[in-house]
């Protein structure tokens, strides 16, 4: 099919939707009274989220940090990092050119419009539009991002500077997941390239997430709670807070910090760890005043990677909790059951 033409009664995308300037949320965004953001329970401080210096990971202080990214895994699942090497213009033009592109007008846009989870670059809107009941307050492009020059040249031409602009930040973003897994793997008293080598050829995937003020922001999500079904995924939000973890039964809002990035473990890495890391609960509430953009990289395994847990980190005290598969098998059940705080983890347990 070519580009859906939409008609001012469908609309594709809610960007389009929210700019005739809605002033209640559609029936088919609000969650049932059982499922919608509480605000009493949501802790107001994000002291609870560590902030780890990466700067001593190349000298002599490496252990330390190791260790501390360790610690970070294990107990929240969420990080922020700071000196991670991604120089700041690299991050201001993804922020500037994902704007950018959310703000050409919508025939521009739907050129990119597929409701297909296969595609490897692809505008939606919501989660799956095909399998989920309510929908969330979220548009979406999807790209496929390693090997770069695979997928490049599927991706948006507008704006002009847009393949090099995001090209750039990807490289740069693979280069920080690369330290990140060689760290969590020494974290773990596994080799450096352990985690690497698990994840086989590698993917990286990239979702630029814009969420639309809106008008009734008690009543959906921009993402409701889920967890990331691949192994890490490091985070750029632009000045806007919406992020908000799960810790100790509590939302904790990860408020925008300057020049830092957020890094969560994702199911993968719980799995090759037998349950010493955690993929935690995260969820994006939205607001009635500012848009907000947000830039996830999703380091993954290549489809036909076989996971299993390390064998050095199972003993007599910590016998096998999963049973191996191979990611694409994991990454269909993750994409039909939609989001939900059920993970697919579950379905891959032994009995
Ligand atoms: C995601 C996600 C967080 C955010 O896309 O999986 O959790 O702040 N995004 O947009
Ligand atoms: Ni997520």
């Amino acid at each position: 099919m070519s580009s859906p033409m939409a008609t001012d009664s469908t609309k594709f995308l809610l960007s389009d939707l929210v700019s005739s300037h809605i002033k209640y949320v559609p029936s088919k965004y609000i969650r049932p009274e059982s499922d919608r953001p509480d605000q009493f329970n949501v802790e107001k401080s994000n002291a609870a989220i560590p902030v780890i210096d990466l700067q001593g990971l190349a000298g002599a202080n490496r252990p330390q940090v190791v260790e501390e990214i360790g610690l970070a895994c294990q107990n929240d699942g969420f990080f922020q990092v700071k000196n991670h090497g991604i120089p700041m213009d690299v991050i201001e033009g993804m922020l500037h050119v994902a704007k950018e592109f959310f703000h050409l007008p919508e025939s521009e846009r739907l050129k990119s419009y597929s409701d297909d989870p296969k595609k490897t670059t692809r505008l939606s809107t919501s989660f799956n539009v095909k399998t989920e009941k309510v929908s969330n307050w979220r548009d979406y492009l999807r790209l496929h991002c390693y090997p770069l020059e695979n997928f490049a040249d599927e991706w948006p031409s507008n704006p002009v500077y847009f393949r090099q602009v995001v090209g750039e930040y990807c490289k740069n973003v693979r280069e920080l997941a690369l330290k990140l897994l060689e760290a969590i793997s020494e974290s773990l008293g596994l080799e450096r390239d352990y985690m690497v080598k698990a994840l086989g050829k590698q993917a990286q995937h990239m979702a630029i997430n814009y969420y639309p003020p809106c008008p009734q922001p008690e009543l959906t999500y921009g993402l409701p709670g889920h967890k990331d079904p691949n192994a890490i995924t490091i985070l750029l939000q632009d000045g806007v807070s919406g992020l908000q973890v799960l810790r100790n039964g509590k939302w904790v809002a990860v408020d925008p910090v300057p020049a830092t990035l957020v890094i969560n473990i994702g199911d993968m890495i719980q799995i090759l760890s037998n349950d010493r890391f955690k993929s935690v609960l995260h969820r994006v509430v939205v607001n009635n005043t500012s848009e907000r953009i947000s830039v996830p990289t999703f380091y993954c395994p290549s489809p036909n990677a076989l996971i299993k847990r390390a064998e050095a980190v199972v003993d007599e005290e910590h016998p096998s909790i999963y049973r191996s598969f191979t990611y694409a098998e994991y990454y269909e059940k993750f994409w039909n059951q939609g989001l939900q705080s059920a993970s697919c983890l579950d379905m891959f347990k032994l009995t």
